[in-house]
């Protein structure tokens, strides 16, 4: 596992500064796989809480050469995805079910009932029910062995943006469906060809569940990201920067950022 350029400790968590956004990767991977082996020994199964966007891009690369060259197996994974657009057909480019068809489960040996994104075509009155039945789901597999999350640059963490309501009620969020906030749709804007044609709503992980999990990695990587990095790891707690919720579970988050998205820690 490559080694990191410095390490902090803020907030009780561990931040691991590396030089560039490669290395940053490679280590998340690493940490993935090392997750896979464990606990595909100890309980037979390992849980996975993964995540889209450019981000984890890498880190799909490095786990599916993993898997080519024979040192890595999902034949044990479960995997659940932090979010997905809403409504939005699993076929559509846009769609994460897509993304993570494309980028991992394509190329590995995960079997397709293990590997579990929110549903984008459920209907509108079930969208709740369905989003619960994802939490039990995750339950009924004996919780999360690792959750891996980026950061939007409004502090977002899945789809859970900044609100008004008070620390406990944020982290009691279950999943559920959320309209996307206007950094969110700006960002993604990119990607849906103009901000005018974004799908504004998406189904979402809850914050509950997130902090729920035994370990969590989040990766920031690049200047964009780095306000949004000082504000949840320096900041005060508050749903206004969910990404801050992070600090109400000590000793079990991993920061793994760049330089670049390390430069407003004081
Ligand atoms: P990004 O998104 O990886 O595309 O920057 C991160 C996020 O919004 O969580």
């Amino acid at each position: 596992m490559p080694a990191s350029a410095r390490e902090l400790n803020l907030a009780g968590a561990s931040v691991e500064v590396f030089a560039d956004a490669a290395t940053a990767s490679r280590n998340a991977a690493d940490r993935i796989a090392s997750t896979i082996r464990e606990a595909s020994v100890t309980r037979g199964k390992a849980v996975l809480g993964l995540a889209t966007g450019s981000t984890p891009i890498a880190i799909y690369a490095r786990l599916v050469a993993l898997h080519r060259s024979g040192e890595l197996s999902f034949a044990q994974v479960r995997s659940y995805n932090l979010d997905e657009y809403y409504p939005i057909a699993p076929t559509d480019p846009n769609s994460y079910r897509a993304y993570m068809q494309k980028h991992l489960f394509d190329h590995v040996d995960i079997a397709p009932n293990h590997a579990h994104v929110l549903d984008g075509t459920v209907p509108e009155a079930f969208a709740a029910s369905h989003a619960a039945e994802f939490d039990r789901w995750i339950e009924a597999d004996g919780g999360l062995d690792l959750q891996l999350l980026g950061i939007g640059r409004n502090g977002h963490i899945g789809f859970n943006e900044p609100s008004d309501l008070s620390t406990e009620e944020a982290k009691a969020l279950p999943t559920r469906l959320v309209s996307l906030h206007p950094v969110t749709t700006s960002d993604a804007a990119k990607d849906f060809g103009g901000e005018a044609n974004v799908i504004p709503r998406a189904l979402t992980v809850g914050i509950r569940p997130i902090l729920a999990a035994r370990s969590i990695v989040i990766l920031a990587l690049g200047a964009n990201k780095a306000e949004a990095v000082a504000a949840a790891l320096q900041g005060p707690i508050t749903a206004r920067v969910p990404a801050s919720l992070l600090q109400t579970v000590p000793g079990k988050v991993a920061w793994l950022i760049d330089e670049a998205a390390a430069k407003q820690l004081v």
